[in-house]
C-alpha cells in the first residue's frame, strides 16, 4: 500500500528540490496536467503554517541512513541496512483499553478518513543531536476522536510489532521487547502530535519506522515510537522502553528541557545533523507557545 502516491517514485534529494518539485506539481494538476493518482489517500496539504518551522531540513539522506532503531541493531547505520527483513504491508493496528470501538484496524482502513498534511519539525535525540524533517502524516487526535475514550482513558499506550523473525534485533536482550510507549491524554490530543507516514512526500522507509509512527515534536526523540501495531487507552500511566531500561537516566515525561540534564551528560546543547557549531537546546524544543501550559505547576526536575 502507498500512502504518498505523487513523489513515490523519486528520489529527493533535498528540501529545497522538493518543494519546487511539489510546486510544480500542484500547478501541473491544477492546470489539469496531471490526471488523478486515485492513491488510497490523496494527500491534502493543508497548511500548517502554525506548526511547521521554516529552518532548513535536514537531507534526505541523512534523516534515512542516521537512524535509532533498535529491533534491527543499536548502530545508527543498522537500521538503513537491516530494516528490509520488516513486512509493512499488510498492516494492521489493534486499539483497545478504554474506548467505545476497540477492535483490529487495518491500517487502510484507519487512514481512509483521514487527510494527510505536511509539517516541517524540530526532531532533538536525547544524544545530542537534532534534525529538521519534513514530515507527512495527520494528528493523533483525530484517530483518538474516532475511537471515543471513554471517561477512564487518562493515558495513550503505543506498542511496536513485537516479531524477531521480522525484527532480528528482537532476539537480544537489549531492551525489554516490544519498545513501548506512553503519553497523557491530554499531550496526545494536542495539535502537534502527529502520526506520521511519510517524510519528504514519499512513504516512511522501514528504518525512520513505517508504515506508522509517532512524532511528539516537543519530547525528545525516543518518544517517537516506530511500526504501532498497537494502541492502548489506560488508566494508569505506563512505563516506557527506556524508563524500563534505566528509571534514573529515563523518565515518562521526556520534554525537551535544556535545563535538566541527563545524568551522564548535559542537553544544553545539540549539533544539528550537517552542522559543525553546536547550537543552544530550546525549552520545549521551541514549542513552548503551544505546550508549556501543558506542565503548569508542575516540577520539571521532578517529572523529567
Ligand atoms: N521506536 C522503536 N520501535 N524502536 C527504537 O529503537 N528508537 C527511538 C525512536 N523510536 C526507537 C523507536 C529513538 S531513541 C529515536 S532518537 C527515534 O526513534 C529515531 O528516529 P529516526 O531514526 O527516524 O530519526
Amino acid at each position: 500500500m502507498s500512502i504518498h502516491k505523487y513523489l513515490k517514485d523519486n528520489e529527493v534529494t533535498d528540501y529545497s528540490v522538493y518543494q519546487s518539485r511539489r510546486q510544480f506539481m500542484k500547478t501541473a494538476a491544477g492546470l489539469g496536467l496531471i490526471a488523478a493518482t486515485g492513491g488510497i489517500i490523496q494527500p491534502s496539504f493543508a497548511k500548517t503554517g502554525k506548526f511547521s518551522t521554516n529552518e532548513k531540513a535536514t537531507p534526505y539522506k541523512d534523516i534515512t541512513s542516521y537512524c535509532n532503531f533498535y529491533e534491527f541493531g543499536t548502530g545508527k547505520s543498522d537500521p538503513k541496512k537491516n530494516a528490509h527483513s520488516l513486512i509493512t504491508s499488510p498492516w494492521s493496528v489493534v486499539v483497545e483499553g478504554e474506548c467505545e470501538k476497540p477492535g483490529r484496524y487495518d491500517l487502510e482502513d484507519l487512514l481512509k478518513p483521514l487527510s494527510i498534511e505536511e509539517r516541517n519539525y524540530r526532531f532533538r535525540c536525547v544524544e545530542g543531536w537534532s534534525m529538521v524533517i519534513p514530515w507527512m502524516g495527520f494528528p493523533l487526535a483525530e484517530l483518538i476522536k474516532r475511537m471515543k475514550p471513554t471517561s477512564n482513558a487518562k493515558y495513550v499506550y503505543f506498542e511496536t510489532l513485537h516479531d524477531p523473525k521480522q525484527m532480528p534485533g528482537q532476539k537480544s536482550p537489549v531492551l525489554d521487547w516490544p519498545y513501548t510507549e506512553g503519553l497523557r491524554m491530554d499531550e496526545a490530543m494536542n495539535p502537534l502530535t502527529l502520526m506520521a507516514t511519510g517524510i519528504y512526500g514519499k512513504d516512511l522507509l522501514n528504518q525512520n519506522g513505517a508504515p506508522l509512527r509517532l512524532v511528539v515534536p516537543w519530547k525528545y526523540g525516543f518518544k517517537s515510537i516506530k511500526s504501532i501495531a498497537k494502541i492502548r487507552f489506560m488508566e494508569e500511566q505506563p512505563m516506557n522502553s527506556w524508563q524500563k531500561a534505566n528509571m534514573t537516566e529515563y523518565g515518562f515525561y521526556s520534554n525537551v528541557n535544556p535545563k535538566v540534564n541527563h545524568p551522564r551528560w548535559t542537553q544544553r546543547k545539540e549539533r544539528r545533523i550537517g552542522e559543525f557549531r553546536k547550537r543552544k537546546t530550546l525549552m520545549f524544543n521551541g514549542y513552548s507557545e503551544q505546550v508549556a501550559s501543558l506542565y503548569t505547576g508542575m516540577d520539571l526536575k521532578k517529572y523529567f
